[in-house]
């Protein structure tokens, strides 16, 4: 099962905030976010404002886990884990990281560089793309695999326009 939808213009980074928070009121649990694009896409942007739709109190401050790899969110209406895979070297430490498990429970996860293991994802997701097309212009496309991720592109709407 897959869905695409035509992408969207986003013009800053409170803009794109607000379309993750928009994400983060569609969550539910065992929901799967991949994130693509280059370094300083606002992959890690759109992420705080899906904590912020979540209900993930303001305190607790969502910052790229480039270091850690995951970080846990909670205190939401649903636990968050976010991940970031552009440090990992070897898909032997996925399974390290419990990853497979963390995506297979009832939690959101929130993956940076998705594309980097493929493998990781397999069981479909909701996949967003994101591109630089100007100074504080992206654009963002988002493409949906699995039943899922289908039923949260949906109910996220803010491609509906
Ligand atoms: N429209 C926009 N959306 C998101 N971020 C933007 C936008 N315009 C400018 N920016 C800036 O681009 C940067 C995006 O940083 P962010 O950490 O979210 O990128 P990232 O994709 O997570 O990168 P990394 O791969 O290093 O984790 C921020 O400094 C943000 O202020
Ligand atoms: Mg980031």
């Amino acid at each position: 099962m897959f869905a695409a939808v035509k992408p969207v213009d986003v013009a800053s980074p409170e803009e794109m905030a607000a379309l993750g928070e928009r994400l983060g009121h569609a969550l539910v649990a065992g929901d799967l976010v991949g994130l693509v694009g280059d370094l300083g896409a606002g992959k890690t942007v759109f992420v705080q404002g899906l904590a912020r739709g979540l209900g993930v109190p303001a305190e607790a401050h969502v910052t790229s886990p480039t270091f850690t790899l995951v970080n846990d969110h909670v205190g939401g209406r649903l636990v968050l884990h976010h991940v970031d895979l552009y440090r990992l070297e070897r898909a032997a430490e996925l399974a390290e990281l419990g990853l497979d498990e963390l995506c297979a429970g009832d939690d959101v996860v929130a993956i940076e560089w998705c594309d980097r293991f493929p493998s990781v994802l397999a069981h479909g997701h909701l996949e967003l793309r994101l591109e630089r097309t100007s100074e504080s212009g992206r654009r963002v496309y988002a493409a949906a695999r699995g039943e899922s991720a289908c039923a949260l592109l949906e109910r996220w709407g803010a491609f509906s326009a």
